[in-house]
Parts: C-alpha cells; sequence; structure tokens
C-alpha cells in the first residue's frame, strides 16, 4: 500500500504533467494559427506524451492502492512571441519537471519506497531525453531559424526523439 505522503506528491505530478499536456496543446494552436505547422506538429506530438506520462501516474497510484486525482488544470498562455521563445519556455518547464520528478525520487528514498523508486527511473531518463531534445531544437533555431524560419519549421519534426525509446508500456 502506498503511503499518504507518496500518494500526494504523485497526485502532485499528475497535475504537472496533465499542465504540461495542456501547455504543449496552447502552444500547438498558437504556432498552427501563426503559420508554423511543423511546430505544430512536434507540439501536439509532445502533448501527447505528456498525458502518457500523466497516465503513467495515474495507473501507477491506482495500482499501489492510492487514489489519484483529476485535476482542474489552469489555463495556459495564449500568445507566444517567437519561435525561439517558444521553445525556451518548453526548455524552462522541462527543467521544471526535471527538478519535480527528483524531488519525488528524494522522497521515496527517504520514506524508503522503493518500489515507487523504482516506477521513477523511467521518468528520470524520460527528462534527460527531453531536456536534451529541446536544447537541441533551440541550437537549431538559433543556426538556420533566424534567417530561415521556413526549413526549421520544415525540418523540426524530424528533431524528434524517435519514439520508443521511452515509451509507456
Ligand atoms: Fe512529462
Ligand atoms: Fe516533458
Amino acid at each position: 500500500m502506498i503511503k499518504k505522503k507518496i500518494e500526494d506528491i504523485c497526485n502532485r505530478q499528475i497535475e504537472r504533467e496533465g499542465y504540461s499536456s495542456n501547455l504543449y496543446l496552447a502552444m500547438a494552436v498558437w504556432a498552427e494559427t501563426s503559420g508554423f505547422s511543423g511546430v505544430a506538429s512536434w507540439m501536439y506530438a509532445q502533448a501527447e506524451e505528456e498525458r502518457l506520462h500523466m497516465l503513467r501516474f495515474i495507473k501507477y497510484v491506482n495500482e499501489r492502492g492510492g487514489k489519484s486525482v483529476i485535476p482542474a488544470l489552469k489555463q495556459p498562455e495564449t500568445e507566444y512571441k517567437n519561435i525561439e521563445d517558444i521553445f525556451k519556455q518548453v526548455l524552462k518547464h522541462e527543467e521544471f519537471i526535471t527538478a519535480s520528478i527528483n524531488e519525488i525520487v528524494s522522497l521515496t528514498l527517504e520514506e524508503k519506497d522503493f518500489n515507487t523508486h523504482n516506477f521513477l527511473q523511467w521518468f528520470v531518463m524520460e527528462q534527460v531525453e527531453e531536456e536534451a531534445s529541446v536544447k537541441n531544437i533551440l541550437d537549431k533555431v538559433r543556426l538556420v531559424g533566424k534567417n530561415n524560419m521556413y526549413e526549421f519549421d520544415r525540418d523540426v519534426l524530424s528533431l524528434r526523439k524517435p519514439s520508443g525509446t521511452a515509451q509507456p508500456t
């Protein structure tokens, strides 16, 4: 049976992954309505992944005898400055999520909850990939983007990590 403290912090993560999904949906909408169909596809795909992250936590908490709470989500920004700005915000958000996952990891050690600790290892690796992938995109934006946003938008989907590297089962 999962301890209340761990259940609560996992529920906090359910909210954060759900918000991540909505944040990327809002970014997808901005990109799609601003003529960046490549960036929009990237964001839609990202939003889908975040939903699966939320589901992973939901199923885990329920499976361990806890009860997941489906949260109300706050509304993300609807306006963004430009493509560089949007990916900077993605990176900042992913760094926040990494810190959040690390906090749960450290609580599981304090509470000696080795099952949850083990469950979290997938997320630890996933966050390494997420940050690296967004940093790579930001490098590309700075390299080609400024002069040729068309080319960047056309190619951005090919910068997605191959699906299957850290897919939920
Ligand atoms: Fe996530
Ligand atoms: Fe993420």
